[in-house]
């Protein structure tokens, strides 16, 4: 499947379209942004780490029954997925206390949370993404309530498959970030999960695994991804 035109650029990855309507090409860049854009960098070989970590988690995710636009891993940076119409709704799902939660309730960062959250924000840029509520999501017309029950339903089940398999890999699994989109009707989960969307610490010595070390300024950013890499998919 070869590229065709440059559908979108976004902050990590570009789309293309391929020769068939119903396919994407997304190619995965090592450029790092954090505060929305307000910090900028890059982090070596993210792009490949991120493809392929991606990759190994949409394919666990498929193995236990959630479908998401993932086909299959072209390349290093080159992944194949189904076109979908991006909800412009960014779903966390947060198992501890870390980041904007910590901050916005001005607490420790690291507690476990007696029940799992999830946020939604809406997804746009010149107003730094907000945080709004299923109402919000209804009433601006972003989803309809089944589509936004039925994403809530699958971003829980995502985080039992995905905080356990990291367990496993001696990871916390402390928040990610998914987003969803339309793909003729159906709503299918989207986009990426990697140590960019994910909070994740290494289990005995809750050391940070994710981009955290660049918002930050942690230092060992490489090394980091490489790590969870390694985790993930056995192997680099
Ligand atoms: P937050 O604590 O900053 O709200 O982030 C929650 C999770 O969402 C964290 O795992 C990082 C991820 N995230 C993104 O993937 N993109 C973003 O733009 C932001 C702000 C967070
Ligand atoms: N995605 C956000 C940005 O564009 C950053 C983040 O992940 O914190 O800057």
């Amino acid at each position: 499947m070869e590229r065709r035109e440059k559908l979108y650029e976004g902050k990590a990855k570009i789309i293309y379209a391929t020769d068939d309507p119903g396919k994407t090409i997304l190619y995965f860049k090592d450029d790092a942004t954090a505060f929305n854009g307000a910090k900028k960098g890059t982090i070596l070989d993210k792009g490949v780490i991120n493809n392929k970590v991606s990759a190994r988690l949409f394919k666990l995710l498929a193995e236990n029954g959630i479908e998401s636009h993932f086909i299959e891993q072209l390349s290093e940076r080159e992944m194949l997925a189904r076109r979908v119409e991006i909800f412009p709704v960014e779903v966390v799902v947060r198992n501890r206390i870390a980041g904007s939660l910590a901050k916005r309730m001005g607490r420790e960062e690291g507690p476990e949370l007696p029940m799992t959250i999830v946020e939604y924000y809406y997804k746009d840029d010149d107003l730094n993404d907000p945080m709004i509520n299923r109402d919000h999501v209804l009433a601006f017309n972003l989803a309809t309530a089944e589509q936004i029950d039925e994403v809530r339903e699958t971003a829980l089940k995502v985080n039992e498959v995905l905080k356990n398999y990291m367990f496993e890999r001696d990871v916390l699994l402390v928040d990610f970030k998914l987003e969803f989109g339309d793909c003729g009707g159906r709503i299918l989960l989207a986009d990426e999960i990697c140590p960019d969307t994910c909070r994740l610490w290494d289990r005995q010595t809750l050391e940070k695994l994710d981009k955290d070390r660049f918002r930050r300024e942690l230092g060992g950013v490489e090394e980091a991804y490489l790590e969870i890499c390694r985790r993930v998919c056995g192997e680099i």
